[in-house]
């Protein structure tokens, strides 16, 4: 196992820089989830740090070394793709053992080492089995399995779930952690499902078009978001975002721009008029019946709880409540929201305002 720092690491094609300075530390038998939109970088970095692509500038160091100018094979790692990249023609122990094979390892060292990859991901009866005769869980379990058999210091995961159902993803999600709370080896994997990073990783990074925008524990993430895009990318259904400015006169409150008001925490430093954008998730919204302040547009119940969806002023605002309320579509409600779940941020730069009470 071994820690791997990422410092001030750029990546150019040509005159196109694709990722601007990423500094990231990562501890000794940290399971840390690379997250972004398509195109943010996520793969180019996990692959500087697997050593497959240059690292233009900056450094990439594997339990303290700087690995810039090391080759691959010489880093210790155990990569796993997308595409399990199996070979059709061997076996599942031929393919588990290939890399200690290639690597001339005593042949009883090769056995033990793969029965015991087999049983900790149950594949032992399928040793026997070519690739094309397994499912696709099956065939990821044999991609990681060849993975373990390494016992590298560091794996690298590129979206290996991608390829599987909705179901299979969920389960094998839960295996590949549980695997590492088991093995400890330090983890790096990438994908674009902000619910797997929720659920999977110690810390998550989250990247857009080549910069890290937070790093963070998954509830640091959801309960403190740095600024608007991660406040919107992370949580499902997302945060609501509602534009609009600092009242003018009167007490300090939030006024959409609809003309909707709505409370404010008051640990913030807030000036009259300025513009922000204001933050609430859907279990902070409250709902109550009457009013006139907002009108029930869409009711979506999901068994545990039900999502609403009601027209705010200008825009709309999403509620999940875990009541049944007997609501149906154009009725009239308030919308009241919990103040101290409340996120404010700039408008302009869209960073999240101080709020020195969480910040402590
Ligand atoms: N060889 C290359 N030459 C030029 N640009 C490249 C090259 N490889 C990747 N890119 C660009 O670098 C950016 C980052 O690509 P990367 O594959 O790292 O994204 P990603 O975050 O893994 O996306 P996805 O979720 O779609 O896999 C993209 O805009 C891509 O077009
Ligand atoms: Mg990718």
């Amino acid at each position: 196992m071994a820690s791997v720092t990422v410092a001030n690491a750029r990546k150019n094609y040509g005159h196109l820089e694709i990722l601007h300075g990423v500094d990231i530390d990562i501890q000794d038998g940290e399971f840390v989830i690379l997250v972004g939109p398509s195109g943010c970088g996520k793969s180019t970095l996990l692959r500087m740090i697997a050593g497959l692509e240059e690292v233009s500038d900056g450094h990439i160091s594997i339990g303290g070394r700087v690995v810039n100018d090391v080759a691959p094979k010489e880093r210790d790692i155990a990569m796993v793709f997308q595409s399990y990249a199996l070979y059709p023609h061997m076996t599942v122990e031929a393919n588990m053992g290939f890399s200690l094979r290639l690597a001339k390892a005593p042949k009883d060292e090769i056995k033990g080492r793969v029965r015991e990859a087999a049983q900790i991901l149950g594949l032992e009866h399928l040793l026997d089995r070519h690739p094309r005769h397994l499912s696709g869980g099956q065939r990821q379990r044999v991609a990681m399995g060849r993975a373990i058999v390494r016992q590298p210091q560091v794996f690298l995961f590129d979206e290996p779930l991608s390829n599987l159902d909705a179901k299979l993803r969920v389960q094998m999600r839960s295996e590949i952690k549980q695997l590492h709370q088991r093995l400890q080896t330090t983890t790096i994997y990438v994908t674009h499902d902000q619910v797997e990073a929720m659920t999977m990783a110690d810390r998550i990074v989250v990247m857009r078009d080549g910069y890290v925008e937070q790093i963070g524990t998954p509830l640091d993430l959801y309960d403190r978001p740095a600024n608007l895009f991660v406040a919107g990318f992370i949580g499902s259904p997302g945060m609501n975002l509602i534009k609009g400015t600092i009242s003018t006169g009167g007490p300090i409150e939030f006024v959409a721009d609809g003309g909707v008001k709505l409370p404010v925490p008051d640990d913030i430093a807030l000036e009259r008029g300025q513009p922000v954008v204001y933050g609430i998730r859907p279990e902070h919204v409250g709902i109550t019946t009457g009013g006139s302040a907002a009108q029930v547009a869409l009711i979506e119940p999901t068994g545990a709880e039900t999502q609403i969806t009601a027209t705010l002023g200008t825009g709309q605002i999403i509620a999940t409540v875990r009541d049944r309320l007997s609501l149906k579509s154009g009725d009239p409600i308030s919308i009241t929201s919990d103040i101290k779940n409340v996120h404010l941020f700039d408008a302009v730069t869209g960073k999240a305002l101080e709020m020195p009470l969480h910040n402590a």
